[in-house]
């Protein structure tokens, strides 16, 4: 670090579990650029304050963790088109004093599965379980690829309404019963968790019968600890592709390296580093 050394971070509560820090420091060294990230632990009553102090200090991006990915908007200058769709911000852009939201998570998620598991999503029917914060964003960025049907379930049927209604509808995008799970597995070309179903401790739980999917299939769990979820690992030997959820994170990260930089991230070598954070931690 200099006196040229450009200000990022991750703010979060909490925040110590954050793998960012290593994931972009990584980032910044790969490519040369003369960046620091630092993680903030910043408490819900004390956001307003951690903004202000972002435009007086002059960093020039800051991913947004949970618990302020929606209350933040209120703070910034410009909302993106997607963290407006989707009502939630995960990297904000400073310009010039101008502080602008984006959400990367959903296309982050895309461009995940399209580089790891299925280059072309056209004509594709995908089925999505669960319809919280995570299924959000990735439907909307489902949206915006030429996939043939995008089906919606969730165990609570109205909030799949709920989610489906808040999108833009454009006759591709259909709520299904929750009964109606098995078959619609057995008929998609890609299905993809993105409840909290299999995630570490209760890692033997699974979303749907993998019986269901069909061998050929992509099997994507949004899930990254483990890496591998109970799910993936019998749709696997079932014959089905599978794609962890790493590469959401890995690829939400990198999007937010190009926003702010304007330079290719270095995605492989970010897998790479947050790969070995996990090496010796117990959970994963
Ligand atoms: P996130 O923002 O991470 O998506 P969330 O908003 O709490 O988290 O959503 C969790 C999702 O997991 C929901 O779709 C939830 O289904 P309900 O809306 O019916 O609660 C789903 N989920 C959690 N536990 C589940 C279970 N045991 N079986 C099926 N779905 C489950």
């Amino acid at each position: 670090m200099n006196s040229h050394t450009v200000l990022y971070g991750v703010i979060g509560d909490p925040i110590r579990h954050s793998r960012s820090p290593v994931m972009l420091g990584r980032a910044f060294r790969e490519s040369g650029v003369n960046g620091a990230y630092g993680a903030f632990h910043v408490a819900p009553e004390r956001l307003g304050d951690a903004i202000r102090g972002i435009r007086a200090l002059g960093f020039r991006g800051l991913n947004v963790t949970i618990p302020h990915k929606v209350e933040v908007m209120a703070y910034l200058d410009e909302i993106d088109e997607s963290a407006g769709a989707i009502g939630a911000v995960n990297t904000i852009v400073n310009e010039d004093g101008r502080l602008i939201g984006y959400n990367t998570d959903g296309i982050g998620y895309v461009r995940s599965l399209k580089e790891e598991a299925e280059p072309d999503l056209t004509g594709k029917r995908v089925l999505v379980l669960g319809a919280g914060g995570a299924a959000r964003g990735i439907v909307w960025a489902l949206q915006r690829e030429h996939t043939a049907e995008i089906w919606l379930a969730n165990r609570t049927e109205q909030r799949a309404v709920g989610l489906a209604a808040a999108l833009p509808s454009d006759g591709r995008l259909k709520v299904l019963p929750w009964h109606l799970l098995a078959e619609a597995c057995g008929e998609a070309d890609i299905v993809i968790n993105t409840t909290s179903v299999g995630m570490a401790p209760h890692t033997e739980a699974m979303p749907a019968d993998p019986a269901w999917l069909r061998p050929g299939a992509v099997a994507s769990d949004l899930i990254y600890n483990p890496l591998k979820t109970a799910f993936l690992g019998a749709a696997e030997q079932r014959g089905c592709r599978i794609h962890g959820g790493l590469g959401m994170f890995v690829y939400q990260g990198a999007y937010a390296f190009e926003y702010w930089t304007g330079l290719p991230a270095p995605a492989r070598a970010m897998r790479e580093e947050v790969l070995a954070s996990f090496a010796g931690t117990a959970a994963v």
